[in-house]
């Protein structure tokens, strides 16, 4: 059977990433994440596209949206050398929706929900590996040594779009053009809303069991 095809939605915060993670270790499947993408492209030269500024950063840094047709491109080479996957962080408008539908098909939706005063303290107390990648937060997923990463010993630091303002844009973004997104997928069959205010072990059981259930079918 082909590897599943599964879509990741949910607001800044809500573990996206690190759910994704243990969907690509435990299915076998590619974490597709526009996020990850942008911040190894920050500086890309997109002067040719006609868009307000010249790279990603801008829009990043201040946590707007990337113009779509930057998104779009990483996202369709993406799926197309993918055998399975699971996609994270688009599609955030319902423009990046119908590019999608356009293609590829899904095998499971997965839509995370959290609130709001829940995220802000997530993303404002989030610290990032600089030489991993690995997440950690200053109050709940210490390291040994602060400020050290206990994987590889790298310095730990806050990404830029987790300030404080950033993260309320992020979160304004997200009401205003990524919940109408969400919300175009909510009668399909295969769309599941997760609870992802609980500890992240008990988000993944759920998850684990709501991808079986739907593949299995
Ligand atoms: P992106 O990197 O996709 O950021 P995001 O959607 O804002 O999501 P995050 O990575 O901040 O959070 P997450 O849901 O992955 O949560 P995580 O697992 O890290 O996008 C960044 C920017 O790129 C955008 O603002 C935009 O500019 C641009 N961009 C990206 N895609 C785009 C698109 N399609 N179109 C246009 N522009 C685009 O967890 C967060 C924290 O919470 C961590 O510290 C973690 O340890 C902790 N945590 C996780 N789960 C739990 C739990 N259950 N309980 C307690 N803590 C938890």
């Amino acid at each position: 059977m082909a590897q599943p095809q599964i879509l990741i939605l949910g607001p800044p915060g809500a573990g996206k990433g690190t759910q994704s993670s243990n969907i690509a270790g435990e299915f076998g499947v590619e974490h597709v994440t526009t996020g990850d993408a942008l911040r190894a492209n920050k500086d890309m030269d997109i002067s040719d596209m006609d868009t307000e500024y010249d790279t990603p950063r801008a829009y990043m840094e201040a946590g707007d949206l990337v113009p779509d047709e930057v998104v779009n491109a990483i996202v369709d080479e993406a799926l197309t050398t993918a055998n399975g996957f699971v996609l994270d962080g688009y599609p955030r408008n319902i423009e990046q929706v119908e590019e999608l539908e356009a293609m590829t098909d899904l095998d499971v939706i997965l839509s995370l929900s959290v609130g709001r005063e829940e995220l802000i303290g997530r993303l404002t107390g989030r610290r990032v590996c600089e030489g991993c990648g690995a997440n950690y937060h200053v109050e709940f997923d210490q390291p040994a040594k602060e400020g050290v990463c206990d994987e590889c010993d790298a310095d730990l630091v806050q990404r830029d779009d987790d300030s404080r303002e950033a993260v309320e844009n992020r979160l304004d973004v997200f009401e205003d053009t990524t919940v109408p997104a969400i919300d175009h997928y909510r009668d399909n069959d295969v769309f599941v809303e997760i609870n992802g205010e609980q500890q992240p072990d008990s988000v993944w059981a759920d998850i684990k069991g709501a991808i079986r259930r739907t593949i299995d079918g």
